[in-house]
C-alpha cells in the first residue's frame, strides 16, 4: 500500500492517496460483491425525510436509520444478514490501528450528485472510546470537521479516492460531515458519485467482532 502525507485535520488524522489505484478498483470490487448480497438501500430519518445518501452494510451490525430512528441491526431491511466484512478493509484497519479490536461494523455510503451529510457525531456505538476509520473512493468531497462541542469552529478538508480519514482520541467524537461531493472529478466509479467506507466497533467491544 502506499502510503501519501499524513494530515492532522482537527486532531483526526488523513492519510491522502493511502491507496494507490490498483488497491482502489480491488476494494470497489469488493463493496461490489457486498452490494449484491446486501444492495444499497435509502434510508429515513426518525420524521421520514429521505437521506440523500444510499447505505448498505458488511459485518456483524450494520446502521440503519427509518421511522423508529437510528441504531445498529444484525440484519439488511430485506432480513438477510449482512454479508461479512472484506479481508481488504480489515486489513487497513489492522495496519492502522493494531491496537483496536477488529471492527464489527462496515458500513457503506454512496452519494450520487447533490448528495451531502449534515454535522453529526458517531455516537450509536456501545463503546465510543473505539477509533473510526473511513475510506473515500470515487468523486473528491468537500468534508467538514470540528471538535467534540457543537458549533465550535470547524475546518474543511477535502477527501479524494484513497483517501483514509482515522477518527480517534479526542476526535472521536468531533462533528463532521460533507457538505458536497465535486462529481466528475473521479473515473473510479463507472456511473460517478462517491463511496464512503466507514469501520467501526459497534458492538460491546470483542463480541461478534469477526
Ligand atoms: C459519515 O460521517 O458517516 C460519512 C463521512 C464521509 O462520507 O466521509
Ligand atoms: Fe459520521
Amino acid at each position: 500500500m502506499a502510503e501519501g502525507p499524513v494530515l492532522d485535520v482537527m486532531g483526526a488524522m488523513l492519510y491522502k492517496g493511502f491507496l494507490p489505484p490498483s488497491a482502489q478498483r480491488a476494494l470497489l470490487d469488493d463493496i461490489r460483491a457486498v452490494e449484491r448480497a446486501a444492495p444499497l438501500f435509502d434510508p429515513v430519518t426518525r420524521s421520514g425525510r429521505k437521506m440523500s445518501v444510499r447505505i448498505t452494510s458488511a459485518g456483524a451490525l450494520g446502521w440503519v436509520s427509518d421511522r423508529r430512528g437510528y441504531r445498529y441491526e444484525p440484519r439488511h431491511p430485506s432480513g438477510v444478514p449482512w454479508p461479512p466484512i472484506p479481508q481488504s478493509l480489515l486489513g487497513i484497519w489492522k495496519e492502522l490501528l493494531p491496537d483496536a479490536p477488529p471492527p464489527d461494523s462496515c458500513l457503506i455510503n454512496y452519494y450520487g450528485e447533490g448528495a451531502r451529510m449534515g454535522l453529526h457525531q458517531d455516537r450509536d456505538e456501545a463503546d465510543l472510546t473505539w477509533p473510526i476509520l473511513s475510506v473515500s473512493l470515487g468523486d473528491d468531497a468537500l468534508f467538514r470537521i470540528g471538535g467534540a462541542a457543537r458549533g465550535g469552529r470547524t475546518q474543511s478538508v477535502v477527501l479524494s479516492s484513497g483517501d483514509v480519514l482515522v477518527m480517534q482520541g479526542p476526535a472521536r467524537l468531533a462533528w463532521h460531515g460533507i457538505d458536497r461531493i465535486r462529481p466528475g472529478t473521479s473515473r473510479l466509479l463507472k456511473n460517478g458519485g462517491r463511496l464512503n467506507i466507514t469501520l467501526r466497533v459497534a458492538g460491546p467491544a470483542g463480541e461478534g467482532a469477526q
